[in-house]
């Protein structure tokens, strides 16, 4: 190759390279333009300084300068179409690509506590029974003393029961409410009372110091044990599977004589024993009994004529076997990965 080939082709480059920037109309073009002129890989301009060597030793020096003079000039050229380009783009406003895969949206999903609750309502509400509803910041009579708490009773301790005043308290469980909706309303009385509980416990895997409790009570004349022993029958066989089998289980509450302890054969292991049912083949669901007739006295009724029973359980229990969660305190974390998983 001679100086004046290399040279001629050296122009040809600069000649054309204005026009090939300036009909750039994108941002893509405008790439596309710049690798096939001074592209390194596939340049023009590269191309033709694969020739420099060839060269008589005395045409080097001029081949080289003109060559960088060529390059300036069209990087300059190039530099200022990329900033026209930009400019115009900027000004478009943002493109919507549309390949962009779409991300999932979280739909939200009923907390599985909420799911319990809404499901017993329902079936309580079939069976006539309404919505009663009363504070957590609760007074310590409606607690604990209205509901024949002695007054010595280890849960009006410090230690267990978190107090606000001398006198006030979160509320240790749903039993309050009973007191409170006999005082407001006439037997008969068919009532649901869903609400958060709380306690002096921390947080481990089977303990939380607020957890949600369902109350039920029904007050009328001649309601008996039968009454309370088949309608919570019922209720397992509708909420758990028509071939539930329950029993009940003699036990203590200072509100409900005599008292009984609801448990439901495990649906995990089929009553064969397993880790959710601790091996006994059992879970327990509530607590129940015939109210008392101090309570019915202490709302104001006459305990000779109205009789009721009552009953309290812990939905998050009910959850945590039903899903076979193995810490509470997952229920607590508003973590979405969990709570998805019960999108309906
Ligand atoms: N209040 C009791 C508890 O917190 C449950 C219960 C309610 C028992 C109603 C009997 C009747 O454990």
């Amino acid at each position: 190759m001679s100086l004046a080939d290399f040279l001629a082709a050296l122009d040809q480059l600069a000649a054309e390279a204005p026009g090939r920037i300036a009909a750039a109309g994108t941002l893509d073009e405008w790439t596309a333009v710049r690798n096939a002129l001074v592209g390194r890989q596939a340049g023009r301009l590269t191309d033709i300084l694969a020739g420099l060597g060839a060269l008589p030793k005395e045409d080097k020096r001029e081949a080289g300068q003109r060559a960088n003079a060529v390059k300036a000039t069209i990087e300059a050229a190039l530099e200022a179409r990329h900033a026209e380009l930009a400019a115009a783009a900027t000004a478009a406003g943002p493109t919507l690509d549309r390949t962009m895969p779409a991300r999932p949206r979280w739909r939200g999903a009923v907390h599985p506590v909420s799911l319990v609750i809404d499901e017993v309502v329902e079936i309580f509400r079939e069976l006539g029974f309404t919505i009663a509803l009363g504070p957590e910041a609760e007074h310590a009579w409606y607690n604990f003393g209205a509901l024949n708490f002695p007054a010595d009773h280890p849960a009006m301790d410090m230690h267990d029961t978190l107090y606000l005043g001398p006198e006030q308290v979160l509320r240790t469980h749903t039993s309050p409410v009973q007191v409170r909706t006999l005082q407001r309303y006439a037997p008969p009385v068919r009532v649901l009372a869903p609400g958060n509980v709380y306690r002096r416990d921390f947080f481990d895997p089977s303990h939380a110091p607020m957890f949600a409790q369902i109350e039920g009570l029904v007050v009328d004349e001649g309601v008996t044990f039968a009454d309370l022993k088949a309608t919570l029958s019922h209720f397992a066989r509708r909420f758990f599977g028509p071939t539930t089998k329950t029993r009940f289980r003699p036990s203590f509450f200072p509100f409900t004589e005599p008292s009984a302890e609801m448990d439901v054969q495990c649906g995990v292991c089929g009553g064969a024993g397993c880790g959710v049912c601790k091996l006994s083949g059992w879970i327990e669901i509530l607590g129940s009994g015939m109210v008392h007739p101090a309570v019915l006295e202490h709302a104001g009724l006459d305990s000779e004529k109205y009789t009721g029973w009552a009953f309290g359980m812990g939905p998050a229990r009910t959850a945590i076997s039903r899903h076979g969660i193995p810490d509470i305190r997952i229920l607590y974390d508003a973590d979405v990965r969990f709570l998805d998983q019960f999108a309906r």
